[in-house]
């Protein structure tokens, strides 16, 4: 079976020294990556910039923006599952600057924003065959968690959406807690390492694509 995760932050240049980003560390994302290789996926694995070293027996595709991350995860397809753990930056810059901006010649007052694609919600739309069996998502939520991830799933189309509470130091941390919520149901994993809780989820993915 073959699976296609999104990881990390996106990086979206403003100019050539500056960028939008956030604190995703990436460490969900490799050991799902990591614990999906180990029940025998064959996984691809596209990637924000991080600090993490390629997971053992994945295929790791290393970008930086959004939009780069949505032509590689396209690329990698098909796929029986994509699972989209990337905190993907919502927004970039509608232009990168070739110079350094000048504070004093008003350019960040001038920062103009668009928004970036949904890579969840393109995957999900998919027509059925090309559409990966699972398709599923990460919810990161600080407050109303369970409330936000329900609305969530349904918005973006997924088939599956696991809530993640990081209102604590969930995010870089080395623990997490997660709901996941299908049409069927909810299940709840953790407290526990992200590697536990990887090897937990990878094995209830595996179950649903067995069927
Ligand atoms: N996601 C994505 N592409 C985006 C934004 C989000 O693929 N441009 C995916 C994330 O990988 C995650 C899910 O969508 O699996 C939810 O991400 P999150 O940032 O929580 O949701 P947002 O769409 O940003 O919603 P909001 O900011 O309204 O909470």
């Amino acid at each position: 079976m073959r699976a296609v995760l999104t990881a990390g932050p996106t990086l979206e240049p403003i100019d050539p020294v500056r960028f939008l980003s956030n604190r995703s560390s990436g460490k969900q994302g490799y050991a799902l990556a990591e614990a999906l290789a180990a029940l025998g996926f064959e996984v691809t694995l596209v990637s924000g910039p991080t600090a993490l070293n390629d997971p053992p027996g994945v295929t790791t595709v290393r970008v930086e923006t959004a939009r780069e991350m949505l032509a590689a995860v396209q690329a990698a397809l098909p796929a029986d599952a994509f699972i989209a753990v990337a905190a993907v930056a919502d927004w970039r810059p509608a232009e990168t600057s070739d110079v350094k901006l000048k504070p004093e010649k008003a350019g960040f007052a001038a920062l103009k924003l668009v928004e970036n694609p949904d890579i969840l919600r393109t995957i999900a739309a998919l027509e059925p065959g090309a559409r990966p069996r699972l398709v599923a998502g990460f919810a990161a939520e600080t407050h109303d968690v369970l409330a936000h991830a329900r609305a969530k799933r349904v918005r973006k189309g997924a088939d599956w959406i696991f809530a993640n509470d990081v209102s604590g130091d969930v995010m870089g941390g080395a623990h997490n807690t997660i709901t996941l919520i299908t049409p069927d149901g909810e299940t709840s994993f953790g407290p526990a390492p992200k590697d536990e809780i990887a090897r937990q989820i990878a094995r209830r993915i595996h179950q649903a694509l067995a069927r």
